[in-house]
């Protein structure tokens, strides 16, 4: 990394170095919430400023999630809103190079693969601020996801890479990224989950809605490839069948909102409004099964142990896969039909993934402030 290689912590202390976190929509607030957290510990002494680009922008998927993560309020509010990619992200880029204009920040710090992630890069690397990216590495190796674009940007462009399983170290070598750029850190959407396990294992969600614990399947799909087009249909046609062996409760995401508000559902088949996060971790640590297209839900279901099957023909987190809790259903909703007689809790034998412990965030504060990494990265081909 450019101006920060081998810096230490008195000496950005004594500069008072400026931190700027930019974040923008639901995934970013989880895996960011820790990072903030321990950066703004061991650096007492820097400004931490808060950029929150307004991608989403629904209480529910936005204040009310980042009240529940303890964010501190944003310093930065841009409003970009919901828009084409095109306008979403040059909108975010012209509003986000105004701020780091005016506040000329030391680092800046992203997550993720969303398209905030992608315009904060851009302006980063442009204005010659030194880079960070949080859940760096990871291919689903399907171009036609904007969120593989996305990634595939922010890590060329990061000075410093975090990486939470050993076959983004793969990826990334694969790539040409210089090792001393990359750091094996772990997950940071586990900090987050193993620090609120406590409040949401007491929150008892599912008998909150009627349901009995590891009586039911919790879906969560928002993805455009199954919602936007005619396999959503298919997809909820697929649940009523199923549901009067194994209830069904589906949160869905505002972009499927107004595509469902007509379609009748079985009745042990629901449609609720977003969750917030507490309340949809407790549904998913109590469910028989979860239904998902999220990158972050197959993460948690490994770390919870519960069974995962992903409605996608590829995933970005292979190690999901491997750790014997996710099972790739391919993108065919006739697959659903499979998933009550598929639920073998017991050949789900927990093998969390190292780093997924719940300190990923220290690790990453220990980096930034120039101390050596604590994890070995995993052998490359050595994994079983
Ligand atoms: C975005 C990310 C995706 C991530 C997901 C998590 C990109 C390209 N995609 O997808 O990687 O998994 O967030 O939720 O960045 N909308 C609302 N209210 C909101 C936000 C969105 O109604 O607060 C609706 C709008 O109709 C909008 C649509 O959802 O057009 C899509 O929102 P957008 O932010 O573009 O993408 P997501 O599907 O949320």
């Amino acid at each position: 990394m450019r101006p920060l290689a081998g810096s230490n912590h008195e000496r950005y202390s004594a500069r008072a170095l400026k931190v700027m976190y930019i974040v923008g929509a639901r995934p970013n607030f989880v895996k960011m919430a820790p990072v903030i957290t321990e950066v703004r510990r061991v650096l007492p002494d820097a400004h931490h400023i808060l950029v929150h680009t307004g991608q989403h922008y629904d209480p529910m998927m936005s204040a009310v999630i980042m009240e529940e993560l303890g964010l501190p309020a944003p310093d930065y509010v841009l409003r970009v809103g919901s828009a084409s990619h095109a306008v979403q992200t040059a909108r975010a880029m012209e509003r986000i190079e105004a701020v780091i204009e005016i506040e000329r920040p030391d680092l800046v710090i992203v997550s993720g693969d969303v398209n905030s992630t992608l315009a904060a890069t851009l302006v980063a690397v442009k204005l010659g601020v030194p880079l960070a990216h949080v859940e760096a590495g990871l291919r689903s190796f399907d171009r036609t996801m904007p969120e593989e674009i996305n990634r595939i940007v922010a890590d060329e462009f990061s000075d410093q890479l975090f990486i939470h399983s050993d076959e983004a170290l793969e990826n990334l070598q694969a790539e040409g990224i210089e090792p001393n750029r990359i750091h094996f850190v772990g997950n940071t959407m586990i900090d987050t989950l193993v620090a609120m396990e406590d409040r949401f294992r007491g929150l008892g969600a599912a008998s909150g809605l009627g349901l009995t614990a590891g009586e039911y399947l919790l879906v969560t799909l928002h993805r455009p490839a199954l919602v936007d087009g005619p396999m959503l249909f298919d997809v909820l046609d697929q649940l009523s069948r199923i549901a009067s062996e194994l209830p069904v409760v589906f949160p869905i995401h505002p972009r499927v909102r107004k595509r469902v508000e007509n379609i009748a559902l079985a009745p042990s088949a629901r449609l609720l409004d977003p969750l917030g996060y507490l309340e949809f971790l407790s549904l998913q640590a109590d469910a028989a099964a979860v239904l998902t297209d999220s990158g972050g839900v197959q993460e948690e279901t490994t770390y919870l142990g519960i069974p995962c099957f992903t409605l996608r023909d590829n995933t970005e987190r292979p190690v999901t896969v491997r750790a014997g809790t996710n099972m790739l259903l391919g993108l065919d909703p006739s697959r659903i039909a499979d998933i009550p007689s598929a639920i073998r809790p017991k050949a789900h034998a927990m093998h969390r993934p190292p780093g997924w412990d719940g300190h990923a965030a220290e690790r990453i504060a220990a980096v930034i402030c120039g101390e050596p990494a604590q994890m070995t990265p995993p052998l490359v081909g050595a994994r079983g």
